[in-house]
């Protein structure tokens, strides 16, 4: 029996297409979440908190690879990263393979710089490790639309693009990275179509079978800016191939 990989955030959007793809191929699994294991979970579970450290030495213990998708989402994921760094430094030095954002790099947004400053741990770990940058995923485009269900107008960014990706796609993208040799930063992944805002807000309300008037609204600042000068976009790597309304059709 080989060890298991830990996949942290494996109760999330991302993390859990990973765990289901590493299960279909016959890969042992450690699921790490701050709640408890579910009666129904056939995987190995480690309840862990990265930020405070509970539970984290027993889930880095005994595995063969880390795929790291947990996230704060906000400040404070640095801190976590560090921390899942050091302690997997003490528990045999698995290789770590992290997922991030494209564009962090050019848009100026705390949350980005978070995920920098994760990179930045990650590269100085002295751990084998592999970066991928993945653009927007569908499930948070169409958060961007559902969050604003219950007001008269859906509101968008003026002159925002997105390309959003299947998570599907990136955990596909993930286990074989996981799967092959520590690679450093690869090739960033985007979604098959480069869209606007407003574009996919009427996808959003036409799968919704909803019709209001779509506001668009100038963001001033740099880092709506760098959104509208393109920078968390990666035509070049339009790798996935899940379309927005694939994902949407999916959901019904
Ligand atoms: N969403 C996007 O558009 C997008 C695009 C590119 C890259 N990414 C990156 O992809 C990753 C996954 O994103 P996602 O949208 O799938 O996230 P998500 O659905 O919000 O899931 C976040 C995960 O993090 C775990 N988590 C949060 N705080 C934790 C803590 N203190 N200790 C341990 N686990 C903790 C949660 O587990 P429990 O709640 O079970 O504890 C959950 O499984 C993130 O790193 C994100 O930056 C996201």
């Amino acid at each position: 029996m080989t060890n298991p990989i830990l996949v942290t955030g494996g109760t999330g959007d991302l993390g859990r297409e990973v765990v289901r793809r590493l299960v279909a191929g016959g890969r042992p699994v450690r699921i790490m979440s701050r709640r408890s294991r579910p009666a129904d979970e056939p995987n190995e579970w480690a309840r862990c908190d990265l930020k405070t450290g509970d539970g984290l030495v027993e889930a880095v213990t005994g595995v063969s690879a880390i795929v790291h998708c947990a996230s704060t989402l906000g400040r404070g994921d640095e801190q976590v990263t560090r921390n899942l760094v050091e302690a997997a430094k003490r528990a045999g030095g698995p290789h770590l393979v992290y997922i991030s954002i494209v564009g962090i790099d050019v848009i100026r947004f705390f949350y980005y710089d978070e995920k920098l400053a994760c990179e930045k741990v990650i590269e100085e770990s002295g751990l084998p490790w592999t970066v991928l940058r993945a653009t927007q995923f569908h499930e948070l485009v169409a958060r961007m639309s559902s969050a604003q269900r219950r007001l008269p107008v859906t509101i968008v960014p003026s002159g925002f693009r997105f390309q959003p990706v299947s998570t599907g796609d990136v955990a596909d993208r993930l286990v074989a990275l996981v799967s092959g040799p520590p690679s450093g930063r690869v090739p960033d992944m985007g979604g098959p179509e480069v869209r606007s805002a407003r574009d996919l807000a009427e996808a959003y309300q036409r799968s919704a079978g909803r019709r209001k008037p779509i506001v668009s609204l100038w963001l001033p600042g740099k880092a709506a800016r760098a959104f509208r000068a393109g920078g968390n976009l990666t035509p070049e790597n339009a790798t996935g191939a899940g379309t927005f309304e694939e994902f949407l059709s999916s959901r019904v």
